[in-house]
């Protein structure tokens, strides 16, 4: 007779059976887990699983777990001192930082930009942000960063090449949009 676990991610973007396996459970070897299907709640996403009885009897669980998700938090500053500061979070290692700033409706570009940008490909140079808390939580920079900012500060990225998070990683992120004239 199986005993019911449930395992209680709390970031909604954690949606997935094969998530929960990487949570882990205490003291119960993952192939003793038998997985079943999720529903998504207000509060995120809740796996539902089963022990074989061998663990259940070890009594080494409780019937319910929260784990939280590796979660980068951010502030997207806008290129002006006055303008409102944006905050999201994603999961960590899910998002580019261009994606998330177009996301959350947010201008990126400069006037140049905004015509001839090339749609996150590396190869136009106009999407730059400046990293101002975190940047230990991002990628390295890229070999097309290095060509397009190799006079620039070492805190400006291209957002297009920029991964938030490296899927364990958490904290926060402070990002100034840097609004490029030209090229
Ligand atoms: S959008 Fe063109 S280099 Fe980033």
């Amino acid at each position: 007779m199986a005993t019911p676990l449930a395992v209680r991610p709390s970031h909604s973007s954690v949606g997935s059976v094969a998530a929960g396996r990487r949570l882990g459970v205490e003291g119960v070897a993952p192939a003793r887990v038998a997985w079943a299907a999720g529903t998504r709640g207000a509060k995120g996403f809740t796996l539902r699983c089963s022990l074989d009885e061998s663990s259940a009897a070890s009594g080494s669980t409780s019937p319910v777990v929260d784990v939280a998700p590796p979660t980068i938090h951010l502030e997207i500053l806008g290129p002006n001192a006055d303008e409102e500061v944006t905050t999201t979070s994603v999961g960590s290692g899910d998002k580019l930082l261009r994606n998330i700033i177009l996301d959350n409706k947010l201008e990126l570009y400069g006037l140049y930009g905004k015509v001839m940008n090339c749609g996150g490909g590396g190869s136009c140079g106009t999407c730059v942000v400046e990293i101002l808390e975190g940047k230990e939580l991002l990628n390295e920079r890229t070999d097309t960063e290095y060509k397009y900012l190799k006079k620039k500060p070492e805190s400006w990225r291209l957002s297009c090449q920029t991964i938030v998070g490296d899927k364990s990683n958490s904290g926060k992120v402070v990002v100034q949009r840097l609004p490029q004239k030209k090229k």
